[in-house]
């Protein structure tokens, strides 16, 4: 059996470190996508592997708009839905069909780091929104759009990564309306919306994709598994038109056909649904594996806010030592540091007990929240946490002293 992890820049066997966002081994799905396979090649047709439809499968849409209609998202229809090979893979095609190198684009500051370099790949200009505890803060977005008028405005709406923070449904709103006042796109990354385990949040941004410039993007990564690389956009007719319109799309169809097969047999088996109940029940324990090892082992360092859903806590480390606050969802802990502090100066030492996280800097647009660091409670087991913080707590206590009287 393969433990190890195997992706660019993974931690070394016997280290456990918390800046990995993605599922453990134990919460990955293969008993439910061999059935699905199976199933699959019990009835396919030769013509199922040839190249299909530009939006994607018109089954596995319909599969994939009745799972989103579910109560509380809308009803979502077949035609609103294309299908991506996930969110990054739908961000950098977004890009290519709807900017120009030049135009700016609009990111909560802090964000998803990895969605700078698609940005910077577009010759995008980054700027970034502070978020304010309940997502964007929205003063300051509508003051700076007149300024610097935003092709687009990159926003992950339930359980931000890396703060946990989720925009309120009046927000939302406000957003929908200086969208269409603007003339910016919403591309709302709505990877955590389903893996809440508290506080469920507002409707998606798909239930408004009528309604405005509106992306919905979806994917199936932290829902079912990372390794399908397959997701959705949902949006509207006339965004649909110029996404659709892509010479990517009309050599061949739409991007993971083979893939959407095997997931539609999951979603028409009903299995997607319990499956994620299960993911939601595990990351609750492991967020209240990590609430419990953050007081035991850094009170006085930090503090945090418990997720309700996803993998994440959003830690915040205090004058004197450390804050956080705990999340209602998502996969992180945000930690904020007193600001003279450089969560940097840890790395070392986690890294000689073994442990680590995600520095606050990276998920800035300008480098800046130096003094913040991220957790990610998805990719270890409870006791892994215990012993993970454990070893993080002793590392900074270490450490402290060396800035703190
Ligand atoms: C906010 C956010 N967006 C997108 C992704 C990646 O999504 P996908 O695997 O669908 O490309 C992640 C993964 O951690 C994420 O946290």
């Amino acid at each position: 059996m393969i433990t190890a992890v195997t992706f660019d820049g993974a931690p070394e066997q016997g280290t456990i470190n918390f800046s990995v966002g993605q599922p453990s081994a134990d919460l990955l799905p293969l008993a439910l996508l061999r059935g699905a396979c199976g199933r699959f090649f019990a009835s396919a047709q030769p013509l199922e592997l040839n190249y299909g439809e530009r939006q994607g499968d018109a089954r596995f849409r319909a599969a994939l708009a009745a799972f989103l209609s579910d109560p509380g998202g809308g009803e979502t229809s077949p035609q609103s839905l294309m299908l991506t090979a996930g969110i990054s893979q739908a961000l950098d095609f977004v890009c290519s069909r709807l900017t120009r190198p030049g135009d700016t684009v609009f990111v909560e500051e802090p964000s998803y780091p990895y969605s700078f370099q698609i940005f910077r790949d577009h010759g995008l200009k980054i700027v970034g929104i502070p978020l304010d505890g309940q997502g964007m803060d929205m003063e300051q977005c509508e003051r700076q759009l007149a300024e610097h008028r935003p092709k687009l405005l990159y926003t992950i709406p339930a359980y931000n990564n890396p703060t946990g923070q989720t925009l309120s449904q009046e927000r939302r709103e406000r957003l929908v309306a200086l969208s269409r006042k603007y003339g910016f796109i919403i591309a709302a990354d709505e990877v955590y919306q389903l893996l809440h385990h508290g506080e469920p949040p507002p409707a998606s941004f798909g239930t408004m994709a009528g309604h405005g410039n509106v992306l919905s993007l979806g994917s199936f990564s932290k829902i079912l598994a990372p390794g399908l690389r397959l997701g959705w956009i949902q949006t509207n007719a006339e965004l649909m038109g110029i996404l659709t319109a892509s010479g990517v799309l009309v050599s061949g169809g739409n991007f993971n056909h083979f893939t959407s097969h095997v997931v539609r047999q999951l979603i028409e088996n009903g299995e997607l649904t319990p499956f994620i109940a299960h993911l939601r029940s595990n990351y609750a324990a492991r967020a209240e594996a990590m609430d419990k090892a953050l007081h035991t082992h850094l009170d006085g360092i930090a503090t945090w806010q418990k997720p309700q859903g996803g993998y994440f806590f959003w830690l915040r480390l205090l004058d004197g030592i450390a804050t956080w606050q705990k999340p209602q969802g998502g996969y992180f802990f945000w930690l904020r540091l007193p600001a003279h502090i450089d969560a940097e100066d840890f790395q070392a030492a986690g890294r000689d007990a073994s442990t680590g996280f995600m520095s606050g800097a990276l998920c800035s647009t300008a480098g800046g929240l130096k003094n913040c660091l991220r957790l990610s409670f998805a990719h270890y087991t409870v006791p892994d946490i215990h012993e993970g913080i454990a070893r993080l707590g002793r590392a900074m206590r270490a450490v402290r002293g060396t800035f703190i009287a």
